[in-house]
């Protein structure tokens, strides 16, 4: 039994998140966890809402809310809508508790004490007509590399280049559209990453290997690029305040730690967020402090937030000169695509994942973004692609099979499962069979290949469709009853290791498949591939129940409903 720390990306307060956040970070973050408690480990799975910065201001203030109301019913918002995805997170926090105002604020401190902190006097925007400042996303203007026109102070959407409020060529207030701005001197905190580039080399060097190659190659890419200083405060109104005992000049400013800052700090923040629900029993330093030998840690994130895992975090770890866990493994994900075009919060583009569960349960869309996860490549979500995956994979291969051998079984022998013959030579091909997949779907699942662990599942669940193609039971009836009793049984024992190795994709389905069989005890602990062999679990005489249809097959006037409501369309790059 080994301890797993597993972190996924944590989403940005000011909205909904799309199909494509979730398939590349809290999703498949939530398999690996599930099958790892599954096989016994010890899982500890931490995410929480990204609440700081820019974009949560002005979301607060397109609704018209303070920003700490806002913060709080859009987090309960997305909790919500995690809950309905069965999300199985140990803890999903906040980063602007006061634990992580706490951790975060220690963590400026030692890099100061350190001398990885300076303080620098900057030329930033100001507008009179606002009386303040205008970081990041507060300014807008004509993007200077592409030319256009509404690139924000910190990114320019068309042409991605990151960008400083200075940069933009006829500069307007993001607040109150003003574009009578100036220049003026202010003074911010700088960390000096340059300083720590040689470390973080090193430290990437050890582990890089091990990475996958998207993971590792960006990494590489800033690396080689060089760290530059950073600029990590800003003049905000909310934020994790900078410490007045260390910097009382900045702080009576009211400035904050820039956003990118304390978010991942966060991670940390929210463990011992969950730790202070039950001090008594839970302890989050031992899950992240000194833990190199007992902890392995393994994030999730989509490929944008790569350098900020693999680099800038790290960088910062490595400054604290305290021993702070740094992640041992990267899992990161290219672009989920809509018809091909990009999924875009802000153009309110593609499916969000509160539509989802409106039109289907969880499962469904589980499944499918995990058999389709854009691992090696960018991958597009259709709705045609879809509804045949859920027409073929779970309603007829999985579901029907399900349901036929249960309900033929209880019409034929009523409702224990029946006993039948020893089992024979096509039993025993079977076996080997399900031994075989098994053991490729584990060795998928512990490398984190997660569209072939899905493609391994499904050739599980295509297996006892052979099988019962092959054997007929609803001929074999005919002549052999007791052939067809263990047929029958043998299916049975099917569906029960389904519905346990099936669990991490397709949690609630799962539950069903289980509790259909009157087991002394609903467990999903996992069955390995030398036990799963024999066939046995489920031993005759157990009584079952049918249970109701698993997958709703998809008909061509859903299909056109979907592309209706959402747009089916490519759309232009
Ligand atoms: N909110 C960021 C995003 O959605 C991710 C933050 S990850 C963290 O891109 F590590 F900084 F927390
Ligand atoms: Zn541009």
């Amino acid at each position: 039994m080994a301890r797993h720390l597993i972190t996924s990306a944590l989403p940005y307060i000011n909205g909904i998140k799309h199909l494509g956040n979730m398939v590349g970070s809290m999703l498949p973050a939530d398999v690996y966890s599930r099958y790892l408690r599954q096989r016994g480990h010890d899982v500890l799975y931490i995410c929480a809402t990204d609440e700081h910065g820019t974009p949560a201001e002005l979301a607060a203030k397109e609704q018209g809310l303070p920003v700490d109301e806002f913060c709080a019913s859009a987090h309960d918002a997305q909790k919500a809508v995690y809950d309905g995805f069965a999300l199985a997170f140990d803890y999903f926090g906040r980063s602007s508790s006061q634990q992580n105002v706490e951790i975060t604020q220690h963590f400026a401190r030692k890099l100061n004490e350190n001398g990885f902190i300076e303080e620098r006097a900057i030329r930033q925007v100001y507008s009179p007509a606002d009386g303040r400042f205008l970081p990041d996303r507060y300014v807008e203007g004509t993007c200077p590399h592409c030319g256009y026109d509404k690139a924000r102070g910190d990114q320019c959407e068309n042409c991605t280049r990151v960008l400083d409020p200075t940069d933009l060529i006829e500069p307007r207030s993001a607040i109150s559209g003003s574009t009578d701005l100036e220049v003026r001197e202010t003074k911010h905190l700088f960390l000096l990453q340059s300083k720590l580039q040689h470390e973080v080399e090193e430290w990437v060097a050890r582990h890089e290997e091990e990475w996958p190659q998207l993971a590792a190659s960006i990494a590489r890419k800033w690396l080689n690029e060089g760290l530059h200083d950073r600029a990590i405060t800003r003049d905000l109104d909310w934020g994790v305040p900078v410490p007045a005992d260390t910097w009382p000049d900045l702080a009576a400013e009211g400035k904050v730690f820039y956003v990118w800052f304390d978010a991942p700090i966060e991670y940390i923040g929210a463990t011992k967020e969950w730790a202070d629900q039950d001090p008594e029993n839970r302890d989050w330093k031992s899950w992240w402090y000194d833990a190199d030998d007992t902890v392995r840690y393994t994030e999730f994130m989509a490929k944008d937030n790569v350098p900020f895992h693999t680099v800038m975090f790290p960088a910062t770890e490595l400054g604290v000169r305290e021993p702070w866990k740094k992640v041992d493994y990267v899992k990161a994900f290219n672009w989920l695509t809509y018809y091909g075009g990009k999924f875009s919060t802000s153009q309110k583009r593609g499916v969000f994942t509160d539509q989802a569960l409106d039109i289907l349960p969880a499962d469904y869309w589980r499944y499918f973004l995990i058999a389709n996860a854009p691992e090696s490549d960018d991958s597009s979500f259709t709705w045609e692609h879809f509804t045949a995956t859920v027409n073929k994979d779970l309603a007829d291969t999985l579901g029907n099979f399900v349901n036929r051998v249960l309900s033929f079984s209880k019409k034929r022998f009523g409702e224990a499962v029946p006993a039948g013959g020893e089992p024979g030579e096509a039993e025993t091909r079977l076996g080997t069979e399900i031994a075989t997949l098994l053991a490729e779907y584990e060795a998928q699942m512990e490398a984190l290949q997660f569209r072939k662990a899905a493609a391994a599942l499904r050739a599980l669940w295509s297996a006892g469709n052979s099988y019962l193609e092959e054997k007929a039971p609803w001929l074999e009836i005919k002549t052999d009853k007791d052939g067809a009793a263990l047929t029958l049984r043998t299916a049975m024992n099917l569906i029960h290791l389904y519905a346990v190795v099936s669990e991490p994709f397709i949690p609630g389905t799962a539950a069903a498949m289980r509790q259909a069989f009157s087991l002394e005890e609903d467990t999903a602990t996992w069955i390995t591939p030398d036990e799963a062999r024999a066939l046995t679990t489920v031993a005759a005489g157990t009584p079952f129940t049918v249970p109701p249809v698993l997958f709703a097959k998809l008909t061509d006037d859903d299909l056109d409903a979907y592309k209706e409501r959402f747009g089916g369309e490519p759309q232009p790059a």
